[in-house]
């Protein structure tokens, strides 16, 4: 358990936020709560608030490493980290470097096409209208951000997209795509926020060939496969082959 912290802020369906002494500062819990589909699918799955916390801690620190600004402060437990308090911007960015999941749902794109350039999709994070994909027409007219902003938004997730394929692809992990959610903070610097795990990445093993045994991440849990923390279990042995121990917050 986390030392103590303040009110409940707010409660997500992966994560509880809550307050702290230090102004600017938010302690973020990550639960073993599972769902999918707008929370259509529901679960609980041992471990998950773990390897999610853990793995969100290495990718960020990994990211800091490169120059890339998180909200990240550094760990409490394995499944407490310490976050910079943010403005969250109302948007999923989706980045995604093989196609499949809604594109090819949604388009005649055939699975396992490469996309290059990487693939950004924007879509409206609202869970009572179902997240819906955003035209740029639409962008503006909800007003969301300026054009400055929306050029530096994508600037920054396509080098997040570069920076973490770059590592996974050295321990044998093939990122397929990745959601990421930015904010800013009080300084208007726009930063990487939310967490970044196999909940929030589609992540194959390139050490196995079966399409459906190199499923690394929470597909794991929507296509009912089985073994969803073991194999977040995976990516986080493979990190941790090459990271040292996240910070702890003090
Ligand atoms: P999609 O193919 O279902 O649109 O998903 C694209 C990526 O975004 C994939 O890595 C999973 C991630 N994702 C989330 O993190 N949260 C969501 O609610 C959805 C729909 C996808
Ligand atoms: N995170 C979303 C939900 O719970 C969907 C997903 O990741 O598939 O509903």
């Amino acid at each position: 358990m986390a030392q103590n912290h303040g009110p409940l802020v707010y409660e997500g369906k992966a994560k509880r936020i809550y307050g702290m002494n230090e102004p600017g500062e938010v302690m973020v819990e990550f639960k073993n709560d599972a769902t999918a589909f707008n929370a259509k699918k529901k679960s609980e799955i041992d471990g998950k608030g773990r390897l999610n916390c853990l793995l969100s801690a290495y990718f960020f620190e990994l990211l800091e490493s490169e120059g890339i600004q998180t909200h990240y402060r550094g760990l409490i437990s394995d499944n407490w980290m310490v976050a910079q308090h943010v403005e969250v911007i109302p948007i999923e960015v989706v980045l995604r470097n093989i196609a499949t999941g809604s594109l090819c749902r949604e388009t005649p794109v055939k699975q396992g096409t490469k996309l290059k350039p990487p693939l950004l999709d924007l879509y409206f994070k609202d869970d009572a209208l179902g997240d819906p994909l955003l035209t740029e027409s639409r962008l503006e007219l909800l007003d969301l951000m300026s054009s400055d902003r929306r050029a530096e938004l994508e600037k920054l997730a396509r080098r997040v997209n570069d920076v973490l394929s770059h590592f996974m692809q050295k321990l044998d992990l093939l990122l397929v795509d990745l959601k990421l959610e930015l904010g800013t903070n009080q300084e208007g610097q726009l930063l990487v926020a939310d967490e970044i795990s196999p909940d929030t990445c589609r992540i194959w093993d390139l050490r196995i060939d079966d399409p459906r045994d190199r499923i690394l991440d929470k597909d794991r849990f929507r296509q009912d496969l089985g073994g969803v923390a073991e194999s977040y279990e995976e990516v986080l042995k493979r990190v941790q082959e090459v990271s040292s121990r996240p910070r702890h917050y003090n």
